[in-house]
């Protein structure tokens, strides 16, 4: 029997998970690290948080699992997009990761628009972002000359890791997408972009597809660790990217929805299709010679998050004594008020938004609240304002006639009943689940299994691993009456798009 490890290096924490060869879950094991946010607007990560959090994982895992690590035939990675990490000719560190929510880049967005026009957008299938890379890159250049002088290499956070497991610089299509430097259509870096924007494409790794192998554990990561030395390291992918393996979700006409720190709804196509407003984002996929869209909140569960860790440290104490977990509590919580919260509802915009505004200054508000509503209310209306921007993002796909009846959910929220029948309702089609929680270290693993030759294609390996279970029904009369809160929540953030860009100034 072949075993196949997934790595996916998240906002929250990195999980590492150890899989048979039927996609089976061995052992697995994660460890939590703090997201830093020194300004309003910021954020980042200690790239040796990740390092050492991999490696403490990775070390338990072989350790619960009782297997030889022999028998790994392959490794894949998966991770938070968009991150920069910025290395010295000697391959050290030089500056806190910057990451995806990361917002501080208006001005060199608008300085990319400046410099590349319409190539943008042409080349890299996507408008310019500020959470994206290559605005980073800009923003050090401009802001700290200092360090953007010593740096020699520049990676996205999965792809450190793989450096630190082999010692190799590369990345992989789906995850470069998001540096907005890779020519989408072609799946090769775009020497005009680097030019334009004054970038030395000599900086950024070479570029594989996502199954392929990129290097093997070195003798000292094998020592620290368990692993076998020489064991191989696939592309893996960007966490949608992998979590759409993890889903999957491989062929056109399948989609799904993750909530996890930010909230993804994401659709395969057999063509890279652009949105010509740019609501949504087009990425190369991890199936080789295919694409897909996606719209992201920035702030779905991270919403939650913030509202745990800022109102609910009774709901974790209980939560610590009955051995469950504090969102269960939270859950049962908000079950018990009725949908549209008794008129109030939540924007998430806690971190900006992108689909459908595209607004790094947009931030989060509660509507319509009143002495009538409780701690209850604002809770389910935060799991219901997240829901209803994820349909915004259906709402973009579905005006690009992008299908997403096939429809799965998965991530942290994904795996809560209560989220999953808010997102059957508002997108009026039924939502199902996968057997696996595994999402982006399954696909991650999926890819391993290619690269390691157990399967001989993503799509074979994704059939075989992958099984759906537990379709949620939309339920006519509660979508009624959501879709009416819908239609209210749709029309608050232009009523407050010049107030954000106030409330910056003040
Ligand atoms: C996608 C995005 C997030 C991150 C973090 O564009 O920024 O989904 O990948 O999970």
């Amino acid at each position: 029997m072949a075993y196949l490890l997934g790595i996916d290096c998240g906002t929250s924490g990195t999980k590492t998970v150890l899989f048979d060869e039927k996609g089976v879950v061995i052992a697995s094991a994660s460890a939590e690290y703090p997201l830093y946010q020194p300004h309003n607007g910021y954020a980042e990560q200690d790239t040796e948080d990740w390092k050492k959090a991999m490696l403490s994982t990775i070390g338990e895992v072989i350790a619960k699992s009782g297997i030889d690590s022999a028998d790994i035939a392959g490794i894949g990675l998966s991770g938070q997009m968009h991150g920069l990490v910025m290395l010295d000719s000697g391959g050290n560190v030089l500056r806190k990761s910057i990451i995806w929510c990361d917002q501080r880049t208006g001005e060199q967005v608008d300085k990319m628009n400046e410099l590349c026009g319409e190539k943008i957008a042409e080349i890299s299938a996507n408008p310019a972002l500020t959470g994206w890379t290559a605005a980073k890159i800009l923003w050090v250049r401009d802001n700290e000359p200092q360090v953007y002088e010593k740096c020699r290499h520049i990676l996205l956070p999965k792809d450190y890791l793989r450096y630190v497991l082999t010692g190799e610089l590369a990345t992989e299509v789906s995850d470069a997408s998001g540096m907005q430097l890779l020519d989408v259509k072609k799946r090769c870096w775009s020497g005009e972009l680097c030019e334009l924007l004054g970038i030395d494409k000599g900086l950024l790794a070479p570029v594989y597809e996502s199954c392929e192998v990129t290097g093997r554990v070195t003798k000292q990561i094998a020592e620290q660790t368990g692993l076998k030395e020489g064991t191989i390291v696939v592309g893996g992918a960007g966490d949608n990217a992998a979590a759409a393996l993890g889903t999957g979700v491989c062929r056109q006409g399948r989609a799904f929805t993750t909530i996890g720190t930010s909230g993804v709804v994401f659709a395969h196509t057999d063509t890279p299709l652009i949105d010509p407003k740019g609501r949504v984002h087009t990425c190369c996929a991890a199936v080789p010679n295919s694409w897909h869209v996606m719209g992201v909140t920035q702030a779905a569960g991270l919403s939650l998050r913030w509202f745990r860790d800022n109102f609910c440290e009774s709901e974790m104490l209980s939560a610590k004594q009955l051995g469950v977990s504090e969102y269960e509590l939270m859950s049962k919580q908000a079950e018990e008020i009725p949908a549209g919260c008794e008129r109030l509802l939540y924007l998430p915009y806690l971190m900006g938004e992108r689909t459908p505004h595209l607004d790094a200054d947009a931030r989060g508000v509660f509507f319509g609240l009143s002495a009538v509503h409780t701690k209850k209310h604002m809770l389910r209306a935060v799991m219901e304002g997240v829901a209803y921007s994820l349909r915004d993002c259906v709402e973009v796909f579905r005006e690009m006639g992008v299908s997403v009846s096939d429809m799965a959910a998965c991530g942290g929220g994904g795996s809560s009943p209560l989220w999953r029948s808010m997102l059957a309702d508002l997108y009026g089609c039924g939502v199902k689940t996968v057997t696996s929680k595994e999402g982006p270290a399954l696909g991650a693993a999926i890819l391993a299994s290619v690269g390691a030759g157990v399967y001989s294609s993503v799509e074979q390996a994704c059939e075989t691993l992958v099984q759906s279970k537990d379709m949620t029904p939309p339920d006519t009369e509660r979508a009624a009456v959501y879709e009416q809160y819908y239609q209210m929540y749709r029309s608050l953030y232009p009523a407050l798009k010049g107030s954000y860009q106030a409330l910056k100034k003040l």
